[in-house]
């Protein structure tokens, strides 16, 4: 047996929901591109895309949205949870907590079949997104209900900032929203399918990735690149080498299969935080993101990916470090929706082997 750390290059199963096409420096979701998505479309036509494998037409798009804001309600029993628990707890942790304890109220849990699963992941979808809009909410004892005259993703930022955004911050979140959707075999994707091939219930599948995506390495990632913007050019400049020096990782840069060039979700970003950053006519966030992505590429040849240039984007929308990664989980839930609808509809489970590098035979007895 041979093996790849990481897993690197080893394709572990067969999906047609999307792929990285490095060639043509694209994202593939089910054959659209990723990019055009984001400028193009709304967050809900891209996850019905997921969710049901084609775009809506106009009939289905307004019935998926109508559900969307209908089943949004988390229920009471998981937002007294919330409340409860620990004031200093990481969101993504009490995000975890809350879409386990929904699971308890979906009466659909254990039918695994594809209607089931879709209908589940519409409710998952939906309710994800309220959690997340209202994390902080919550923690104050309340919440804002989603309303019928916005979409998902406004609805989400309107919870967030306690007002309706103007349409140019929407435009801005919701592109960095749909570009977080999918991207094929993401360690929490992954981890989500080996669940869901054990045939446990979609929810387990969803509380198994959003534990994987907390990690700094994965998701957690666009928090920690914010570090990076709290400086000037030249402060930022100097963070980096001895970051470099001390061997240590820079966040936001690197990534397993963009290996020579710059992610394309990122270059997108790069667009939109270039036009955020003209539009109140500060261009500081944008310089030091710049010099930080020469220098990165000249020291180490290393190049950006989505969170690096998500990070400051949500900053100057006012959205606070710690809702960054969960903000990403409201977004990617349809894409591992869809991987899971996907892994149950023609199931076999994930079952690997190891390489055992330990000793065979020992004695159990005299150990002194
Ligand atoms: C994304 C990531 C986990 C991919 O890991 P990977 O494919 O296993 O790559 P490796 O960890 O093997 O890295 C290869 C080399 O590049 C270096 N490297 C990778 N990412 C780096 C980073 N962000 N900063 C500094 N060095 C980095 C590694 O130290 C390693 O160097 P070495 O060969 O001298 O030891 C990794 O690039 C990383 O940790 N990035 C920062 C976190 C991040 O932004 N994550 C979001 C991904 S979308």
């Amino acid at each position: 047996m041979s093996y790849s750390p990481g897993l690197e290059n080893v394709p572990a199963t067969e999906s047609s929901i999307s792929t990285i096409d490095l060639e043509a420096g694209k994202i593939w979701i089910r054959g659209y591109s990723l990019e055009e998505l984001a400028m193009e479309c709304t967050y809900e036509e891209v996850a019905h895309l997921l969710i049901y494998g084609h775009l809506p037409d106009t009939r289905e798009l307004n019935e998926f949205r109508r559900k969307l804001v209908d089943e949004s309600l988390a229920p009471k029993e998981v937002l007294d949870i919330l409340g409860m628990l620990p004031k200093d707890m990481h969101p993504m942790d009490l995000l975890k907590t809350g879409i386990a304890a929904l699971s308890g109220f979906d009466p659909e849990l254990e039918n695994s079949d594809i209607e089931a699963n879709r209908r589940k992941s519409v409710r998952i979808l939906a309710k994800t997104g309220f959690l997340v809009g209202n994390l902080g909410n919550i923690r104050e004892g309340g919440f804002r209900l989603f309303r019928s005259d916005l979409g998902h993703a406004a609805n989400l930022l309107y919870a967030i900032i306690g007002r309706r955004a103007e349409s140019w911050e929407l435009k801005a979140f919701e592109t960095a929203f749909i570009l977080y959707v999918e991207h094929e075999l993401a360690a929490s994707t992954f981890a989500a399918r080996v669940i869901a091939s054990t045939m446990a219930d979609i929810y387990g599948a969803v509380v198994g990735a959003v534990a994987a995506l907390k990690g700094p390495l994965h998701g957690g990632a666009n928090e920690k690149a914010l570090e990076i913007f709290q400086y000037d050019v030249e402060g930022a400049e100097k963070f980096v080498r001895e970051r470099l020096a001390r061997k240590e990782r820079v966040m936001g840069f690197g990534h397993r299969v963009y290996r020579r060039g710059i992610d394309p979700r990122a270059e997108v970003m790069k667009n939109v935080l270039a036009e955020l950053c003209n539009r109140i006519g500060d261009d500081r966030l944008y310089r030091v993101a710049v010099r930080v992505e020469e220098l990165m590429a000249n020291e180490k040849n290393l190049y950006p990916n989505l969170d690096f240039y998500v990070a400051p984007v949500y900053k100057l929308l006012g959205i606070s470090p710690g809702l960054f990664t969960p903000i990403f989980v409201a977004s990617r839930v349809a894409g591992w929706c869809a991987h899971v609808i996907e892994q149950q509809a023609a199931n076999r489970i994930f079952r690997p082997r190891a390489i055992y590098t330990g000793p065979r035979g020992q004695k159990i007895s005299g150990r002194g």
